[in-house]
C-alpha cells in the first residue's frame, strides 16, 4: 500500500494511491513540458485549484472520456456543467471543507491567488488540497499561491509530503518557499510550477541546496514523467 505521485509538468499531478488514481490541475496537450497527452490520461478523479487555463484545460475533455468525478470550487463546478460535465459527475466544495472520498480525506485550503475562467467568469477562489490518503501520506499540494502566514495552520498537520510553486511572477518564488517549509515543516517537498515557460525558469538545484541549508525538509527534484513514492 503505497501512493505515488507523478509530476507531468508545470502543476499537473497523476497520483496512484491504492486502486484510487487522481489527476490534479490537467494542463497537458498545450503544456511546452507534459510528458503525456491528455488522452493517454486513465483517472477516477481530477481536482481542479482554480480557473486559469493552466490547471484545466484539459478537465473537461478527460472528464468526458472517463468519466472522471471533477472536484473544484462551486464556480469551477457550475462552469464544468456549462461545458457538459454532468452534474452528478462534479464535487462542489469550498475553502476550509473536507470531504472524505474513496483514496482519502480531502481538505480544500487557502490560497492566495487569483481565479477566473477561460471564458472570463467568474471562479471563485484559487485553493490549495491537503489529502490523507487511506493507501498512505497526507500530501499538501499548495497549487498557485503566494507566501502566506497560515501555512503554519496547515503545517499543524503531519505533512508527508508538500508540492510547493516556485516560479515566482505568478507564485511565490524560491525564497518564499523556503519561508513557507519553515511554516508548513513537511518531511519532503517537490517544486513545481517552474521551467514550464522563459519567465518562470528557476535553478532548481540551487532552490535544493537552500532548502537543505534553511530546513529539515528533504527536496526532491523531479523532470516531468518521473514519480516519488510516499
Ligand atoms: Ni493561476
Ligand atoms: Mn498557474
Amino acid at each position: 500500500m503505497a501512493t505515488e505521485i507523478t509530476w507531468l509538468g508545470h502543476n499537473t499531478w497523476f497520483v496512484e494511491s491504492g486502486s484510487h488514481r487522481i489527476l490534479i490541475d490537467p494542463f497537458l496537450d498545450d503544456s511546452p513540458t507534459a510528458p503525456r497527452k491528455a488522452g493517454a490520461i486513465e483517472t477516477d478523479s481530477i481536482l481542479v485549484s482554480h480557473g486559469h487555463y493552466d490547471h484545466l484545460s484539459d478537465a473537461v475533455n478527460i472528464a468526458a472520456r472517463t468519466g472522471a468525478q471533477v472536484i473544484g470550487n462551486y464556480e469551477i463546478c457550475q462552469w464544468l456543467k456549462k461545458q457538459g460535465v454532468a452534474e452528478e459527475k462534479t464535487l462542489a466544495m469550498n475553502l476550509g471543507g473536507s470531504v472524505h472520498l474513496p483514496f482519502g480525506r480531502l481538505t480544500m485550503t487557502l490560497a492566495h491567488h487569483s481565479s477566473s475562467l477561460p471564458d472570463g467568469t467568474y471562479g471563485g477562489t484559487a485553493c490549495g488540497f491537503l489529502i490523507q490518503f487511506v493507501s498512505g501520506g497526507r500530501i499538501y499540494f499548495a497549487c498557485d499561491t503566494a507566501l502566506f502566514l497560515e501555512m503554519k495552520l496547515i503545517g499543524m498537520n503531519k505533512i508527508d509530503m508538500a508540492m510547493l510553486p516556485i516560479g515566482d511572477l505568478f507564485t511565490m518564488g524560491p525564497d518564499e518557499s523556503v519561508e513557507a517549509i519553515k511554516f508548513l515543516n513537511p518531511k519532503k517537498v517537490v517544486p513545481c510550477h517552474y521551467n514550464t515557460w522563459p519567465p518562470i525558469v528557476q535553478d532548481a538545484e540551487a532552490w535544493a541546496a537552500k532548502v537543505q541549508r534553511h530546513s529539515a525538509a528533504d527536496p526532491i527534484l523531479l523532470e516531468p514523467g518521473e514519480h516519488v513514492t510516499v
